[in-house]
């Protein structure tokens, strides 16, 4: 097996660079594969996806002097996750709605824009904020996935669309916020959506004409349905009827490509539904989820796998960036594959045929022991499967995960890995009474039970221990080299540059460039909102830029209440920063976001009728609004709505979707009027019920 893949490089290379390559006009794989010094030509920089840059114009000598070159306001005030491309001394981003501009970099003016208007509906498919992570370059085209589940290709001169293409069921509640890859002439797109009951893929388009060429299933259909063996051989892994939930397993964000192997690799999401009781009821591992799989680019066939998560129970996907490298271990040149998924451990597998090389957790997790140091299995904890004892687990991490879709970034010379990693829990509970529902989120889990109480000790409990890190890691030696503690989750992907730097936003509203060799703060902007999408370096007429998108938002600014504020109160600016040294731009002044005292209308309703809205709200709304009804500064925080003493705009609003444009779909198809007021009630006592906590605050 090994030797006929150490054969294969010559011969597949030689594919590369063939008809496909000659007929397109800029961007090609060679140079996607090299990296070109001045340009950020693909959404990791590289197909290997290690977000190292080789310029060093700005390094750690002269750092300081970084200033803003100039800065570009966003018309959508939701999160900023993209990675833009930087071609021809021009930028290409994608914002929230998945919309796409063009910025020329000299002048900071705008070029072009398109929009290719998502129904303001679509968001109640997303988990995770109307967000977008970048698209793709090829020839002189661009390709992005929308969130209403299109692959749309650009003209990158003009940005007039040239095609699209549906690549999801509509009618399921199927999302796109990744961004696509492109494989000599075959544009690579995933989708999202697991926690609301699909079936994951990822699918090959012709780059020229969008015609499809190849769909890869990550999860098998019913037993008789499945033609390919490695999902035949994946059905002996699941129970019950697992193909009506849909079985979940997207691959909603990270891939990687190895040309002289001619394999993609993909991240495989997490169950659907979470629970596994509910999705594979008596168990099983539910191939392929959780896993890494290698897929051979030229025909979509099946390659190997490494399950990082067998049987998931707990939202941990392995969805999260997948790093290429060649590494020295034990003396012997490896070509591996390194990765930092939602479970808390670091993986370094041999990338030609999946074998596990080494493990070991990043962050402090409690669900798993260790790994077998043969196999790479998990060792669990008994307690940890939930939905096996029918109690309730403190689990750690939570389905925020100790590492979420925030790209690291590689130093090659200091042979370090840089993770944006987090310290999460969360109190998993199966839910007994469970029924799958046609809008909204399905884990088979009950929120409304752990939902956030109203008493300062768990508060204060909860928020300490959820925390963040920027964490320098060995991979061959599997440690720590340092580590920079932040005081809440959710901050920026990285860049590391070859000045010595190493980039990250903040959660707390800062931008800020390390010496990647020891921690050392050496610059700090103040952004004036979280920033967590990863930067990019790149340089025009010789000079050296940092861009990064800034703007508060995804999933732990929208679901998690009171731990999105745990770095601090920010509110959602959406703008393009662009840095270099002697900037002398400046933001205009920052708008406060003190929180308004709480001013509820009188708490009315009967403790019946809160607690039936309490278990309405945990199921339907808290995804948006925040466990507890406490927002995280992207969507209104319902215990300061207007509409809380106006019961008639409540429905307008909730009943009949008043503000669906806006993301706000209105819940008529599934909730009664009177469900819709017992939310109303509920909000109104968890507004009193805070009001009361400050008022006895000393
Ligand atoms: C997919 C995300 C999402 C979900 C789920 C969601 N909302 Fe919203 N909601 C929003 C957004 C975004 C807005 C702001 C819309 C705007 O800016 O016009 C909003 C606005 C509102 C408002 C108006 C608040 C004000 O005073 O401005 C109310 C009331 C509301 N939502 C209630 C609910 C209730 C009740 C549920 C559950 C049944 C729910 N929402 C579920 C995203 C969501």
């Amino acid at each position: 097996m090994r030797g006929i893949l150490t054969l294969a490089p010559l011969v597949l290379l030689a594919a590369c660079t063939g008809a496909a390559d000659k007929a397109a006009q800029g961007v090609d794989g060679a140079a996607i594969a090299a990296g070109t010094d001045d340009q950020w030509l693909s959404y990791g920089r590289t197909y290997d996806e290690q977000r190292f840059s080789p310029l060093k114009q700005i390094n750690t000598q002269n750092a300081a002097q970084l200033g803003l070159a100039w800065f570009a306001d966003l018309d959508t005030a939701r999160g900023q996750e993209g990675t833009p491309l930087a071609i021809d001394g021009k930028l290409y981003i994608t914002t929230a709605w998945s919309k796409a501009k063009a910025y020329d970099v000299a002048t900071g003016k705008l070029i072009w824009e398109y929009d290719p208007k998502v129904p303001g509906e679509t968001a109640v498919k997303a988990c995770c904020d109307v967000v977008n992570r970048g698209m793709a370059a090829w020839g002189d085209r661009l390709f992005l996935g929308t969130l209403d589940g299109r692959l749309i290709a650009l003209d990158r001169a003009t940005g007039k669309e040239l095609w699209s293409v549906v690549t999801v069921d509509q009618s399921q509640n199927y999302t796109i916020t990744g961004a696509p890859r492109v494989i000599n002439g075959m544009v690579i797109i995933g989708n999202g959506g697991a926690e609301y009951g699909v079936r994951g893929y990822v699918t090959a388009y012709d780059a020229a004409s969008g015609k499809q060429l190849w769909r890869f299933y990550t999860v098998p259909d019913a037993p008789g349905k499945n033609g390919a063996d490695y999902l035949k051989k994946a059905e002996a892994s699941w129970k019950g009827e697992y193909w009506k939930l849909g079985g979940g397993g997207t691959v909603w964000d990270s891939m990687a490509y190895d040309p002289e192997l001619d394999l993609l690799y993909i991240g495989v999401g997490n169950g659907s539904p979470w629970n596994q009781a509910y999705r594979s009821p008596g168990g099983g591992d539910n191939l392929y989820l959780s896993s890494i799989v290698a897929i051979r680019a030229k025909t979509g066939d099946y390659a190997w796998h490494f399950q990082e998560t067998p049987g998931e129970t707990w939202d941990y996907t392995a969805t999260q960036h997948i790093m290429l490298a060649d590494l020295t271990i034990d003396g012997k040149p490896r070509k591996v594959l390194m990765h930092a998924p939602k479970n808390g451990f670091f993986y370094v597998l041999d990338r030609t045929n999946g074998q596990f090389l080494s493990g070991k957790n990043f962050v402090p997790v409690n669900w798993a022991t260790g790994l077998d140091p043969k196999t790479g299995r998990p060792i669990e904890v008994a307690d940890a499967r939930y939905d096996k004892t029918g109690k309730l687990w403190l689990g750690s991490p939570g389905p925020g995960g100790a590492h979420s879709w925030h790209p690291m970034a590689f130093d090659p010379a200091q042979g370090l890995v840089f993770i944006p990693a987090q310290i999460t829990s969360f109190p998993y509970l199966a839910d007994p009474k469970w029924k799958p529902s046609p809008m909204g989120f399905n884990t088979g889990d009950d929120f409304a039970s752990v939902s956030m109480p109203p008493v300062p000790a768990v508060r204060e409990g909860t928020l300490k221990a959820t925390t963040g890190e920027l964490i320098a890691w060995d991979p061959i030696a599997q440690k720590a080299r340092w580590r920079v503690p932040y005081k809440g989750p959710w901050n920026g992907g990285l860049l590391a540059t070859a000045g010595g730097l190493l980039f990250q936003g903040t959660a707390d509203g800062r931008f800020l460039a390390y010496s990647s060799a020891d921690g050392k703060p050496l610059w700090t902007f103040a952004a004036q909102t979280g920033v967590i999408a990863p930067p990019i370096s790149f340089s025009v007429k010789g000079e050296q830029y940092v861009a990064v998108l800034a703007g508060w938002g995804g999933s732990y600014a929208l679901s998690p209440g009171l731990i999105s504020l745990k770095s601090g109160r920010v509110r959602n600016v959406s703008r393009l920063l662009v840095f270099k040294l002697g900037g002398k731009a400046a933001l205009p002044a920052a708008q406060p976001v003190e929180e308004a005292p709480l001013n509820p209308p009188a708490d009315t309703a009967s403790a019946e009728t809160v607690k039936r809205g309490g278990a309405i709200y945990a199921r339907y709304c808290g995804v948006c609004h925040g466990d507890a009804a406490i927002a995280g500064g992207v969507t209104p925080d319902l215990r300061h709505s207007a509409m809380l003493g106006d019961a008639d705009g409540w429905q307008t609003i909730v009943h009949d979707g008043a503000l669906a444009q806006n993301g706000m779909v209105g819940w008529s198809k599934l909730l009664s009027r009177s469900d819709i007021d017992s939310v109303r009630a509920y909000v109104i006592h968890r507004a009193h019920e805070d009001k009361a906590l400050a008022a006895a605050k000393p």
